[in-house]
């Protein structure tokens, strides 16, 4: 494999095409639904610290081991680990990495469509002003009322589905990169806009700058630590092998490390920005910083319902997020896309549309775990919060650790070092921090979110 290689999928076009897809995948509902909802439902600033200093040491080294076992490989996750397990003289039941990812990519996928669908639904609630002059207890009651309604929500859902599934079936160069060339850009601008607006009200927007950034250690609890490590993996789609198809099709002489040091940035800057976004508007009006994944819905539209400009800004922001949402969405079903086109001779159409079906019904039952089956719960969550859970908190940090073991331990360390080009000092922090502590942090918080160690 020493050869020069190249993906059967093509090619990315460019070092800018390969940041822009990966910072893409990377920049979702992750930053701007997630990371401020659990942040609040998690007490603030120490689960933040908990978080960066987990993106810091664990997701970081783990994203570039990813990005690198892809593009040595050239193959999907699957076939990649086996092909490098066999280089490396090792078992092929490492290829069960890749099977893994696919399947966190498929379970992610199936609730992720869900609330990309809201987002696309609060496109034209925000963009028909309806939001205007409303109270902030009527919008709050507007969003119960949609989640509430299953029809609405699987309406929604199989748009998301769609939506995705079509630029997934375009391929890697026609579908996936052109995407992500001007949204980025749009979403950080949109946000600067909505940080200055909220700076117009210096009260609550420090409030929200305590609540985030001024730590109170006496909220962390086992869990919110492996929630915080859980979001690290998730807000960079690590651990599961779309960031691995997407090193396979990255061109040779981009250097690994300064890419992903610009992706993780970029990825960060956005969420702590959500945050600035969201948690004034919060404190503001009095809302609770711990509504849940409602929490955007609930409170932005208010933000909008008082602004000048107020529907135009609503509508703009809830289709970039719901762009942003979308070129996460496509990563998701990729390695498992790519598998069938390599393994089983599928056209990318054919396989796009048989795995797009099985993931379309596994999330009609997230769709109805916010109404119909809101009761069906498993240690007190619903089968949304149960699959979120368990594929951001446990199925992402395994994989990501196993990836990071088998880099650092099984394969030599002269391939790992000419393919991630760093030079000594910084090869051998990626290795003790790949070989040692990122799998033992995982494995330590696992262990204790988990109540399975005290
Ligand atoms: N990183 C994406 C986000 O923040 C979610 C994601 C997870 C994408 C796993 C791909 C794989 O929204």
């Amino acid at each position: 494999m020493h050869e020069r290689r190249e993906s059967i999928h093509g090619q990315w076009s460019s070092r800018m095409a390969f940041i822009l897809a990966a910072t893409g995948a990377a920049v979702g509902l992750g930053n701007i639904w997630k990371f401020p909802y659990i942040t609040g439902e998690n007490g603030g600033a120490a689960f933040v610290l908990v978080y960066l200093l987990c993106l810091l040491l664990m997701a970081t080294p783990i994203m570039m081991t990813e990005i690198m076992l892809g593009r040595r490989s050239r193959r999907s996750p699957i076939l990649g680990m086996q092909a490098l397990a066999r280089e490396g003289n090792a078992s092929r039941h490492w290829s069960l990495i890749g099977w893994m990812g696919v399947a966190s990519g498929f379970l992610i996928l199936s609730y992720y469509a869900v609330i990309m669908g809201w987002a696309l639904a609060y496109v034209f609630r925000a963009g028909s002003g309806m939001f205007e002059g409303m109270s902030a207890p009527a919008i709050r009651a507007h969003f119960e009322g949609f989640a509430a309604d299953p029809e609405k929500l699987l309406l929604w859902h199989t748009v998301a589905m769609l939506l995705t599934l079509t630029v997934v079936a375009r391929g890697v160069r026609g579908g996936l990169e052109g995407a992500t060339r001007w949204m980025m850009p749009l979403l950080a601008l949109i946000l600067v806009a909505l940080v200055g607006y909220n700076m117009g009200s210096p009260e609550a927007f420090y409030q929200a700058l305590s609540f985030m950034f001024t730590p109170d250690f006496s909220r962390l609890t086992p869990q919110s630590v492996l929630i915080a490590m859980g979001h690290a993996f998730f807000t960079l789609s690590i651990g599961m092998g779309a960031i691995m198809a997407y090193g396979s099709y990255m061109p040779e002489r981009v250097s690994i490390a300064r890419t992903t040091l610009i992706i993780v940035a970029a990825d960060t800057v956005i969420a702590l920005m959500a945050g600035l976004v969201i948690f004034p508007v919060v404190f503001a009006n009095g809302l609770e910083v711990g509504a849940g994944p409602g929490l955007i819905f609930q409170t932005l539209p208010i933000a909008f319902a008082q602004m000048p400009w107020g529907t135009m800004f609503g509508a703009l922001f809830f289709i970039v997020v719901s762009i942003a949402a979308w070129t996460s969405a496509i990563s998701m079903i990729e390695p498992a896309v790519a598998h069938l086109v390599e393994q089983r001779g599928f056209t990318r159409v054919r396989a796009t549309l048989l795995l797009g079906a099985i993931i379309w019904a596994i999330g009609l039952l997230s769709v109805l775990s916010f109404n119909l089956l809101a009761d069906w719960t498993l240690f007190g969550k619903t089968f949304f919060g149960l699959l979120d859970f368990v594929t951001s908190n446990i199925m992402l940090p395994l994989g990501g650790m196993l990836m990071a073991l088998f880099a650092a331990w099984v394969m030599r360390a002269d391939s790992t070092r000419q393919e991630l080009g760093l030079g000594r000092v910084s090869f051998a922090l990626w290795r003790l921090l790949a070989a040692f502590i990122a799998p033992v942090g995982v494995l330590l918080m696992l262990l204790s979110g988990l109540g399975l160690w005290q």
